[in-house]
């Protein structure tokens, strides 16, 4: 019997999985130190949420993943992990000193090669990549301004073909979503109603710690 006070206790059980699964690794340490030290936030998904969503895209033979969201590409190191020598990862990010941030620390990785990180607002970003007819995503991971999901939802879509994958940060947001009281809540406590009700998408949210408990919505796309 474990005598903790819950959260305390779903902070050790976090600590004990990214003991076992999510060891020290150099290039991710170098990555969060010099985010921290060019004053990025420290929003990145927890190593446990990287872990889990390389996973999902060597689950998935991912080999072209859409990234909306890289900040100083934290999370984009682990989906690069995931792909095969041929594969890419397109990182969008609305903010040019994160950017440079981001490909400083995607190359000291050793992932140059497989990363294309395009600078701008998400929305024109994809809206472009619809115009120009881009091949689809095997997996999606939208993690960027949480007014945007909704939108970045429809435009995934777009950008997917059947048996895709469409993950989403921040699901849970403390349990913030269950009545929300702001407008960034709301919306997506939408978002993860339109993916629970959405015919074209199998999905569930995954609940993760993260400091707080949030969650990893995860979804498969059945039709065109
Ligand atoms: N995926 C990252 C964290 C992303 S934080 C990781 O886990 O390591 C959210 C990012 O979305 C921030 O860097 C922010 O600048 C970016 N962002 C916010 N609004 C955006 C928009 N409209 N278009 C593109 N990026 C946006
Ligand atoms: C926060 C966390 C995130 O993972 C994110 O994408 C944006 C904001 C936060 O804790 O404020
Ligand atoms: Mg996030």
């Amino acid at each position: 019997m474990n005598r903790d006070e819950p959260m305390e206790l779903l902070s050790r059980i976090d600590s004990y999985v990214e003991n076992l699964f999510a060891p020290a690794d150099p290039a991710l340490e170098t990555t969060l130190r010099r985010s921290r030290e060019a004053g990025l936030p420290e929003i990145n998904v927890s190593p446990n949420g990287g872990r889990l969503i390389q996973l999902l895209a060597e689950i998935a033979g991912a080999r072209r993943i859409l990234e909306i969201g890289t900040l100083g590409g934290y999370s984009t190191i682990h989906l690069a992990r995931a792909l095969p020598e041929d594969g890419v990862v397109i990182s969008l990010e609305l903010n040019e000193t994160y950017v440079e941030v981001a490909r400083e620390n995607i190359t000291e990785a050793g992932l140059e090669e497989k990363v294309e990180v395009r600078v701008g607002d998400a929305r024109a970003l994809l809206a472009g990549m619809v115009e120009e007819g881009i091949e689809p995503f095997d997996l999606t991971f939208i993690d960027a301004d949480k007014e945007g999901y909704p939108e970045y939802l429809e435009w995934s879509l777009r950008l997917s073909r059947p048996g895709s994958l469409i993950l989403a940060d921040n699901a849970i947001r403390g349990g913030g979503v269950i009545e929300p009281e702001d407008e960034s809540a709301r919306v997506t406590h939408e978002f993860n109603e339109s993916l629970a009700n959405d015919p074209r998408l199998s999905a569930l949210i995954l609940p993760l710690i993260r400091g707080r408990i949030d969650g990893l919505a995860v979804a498969r796309v059945l039709v065109d």
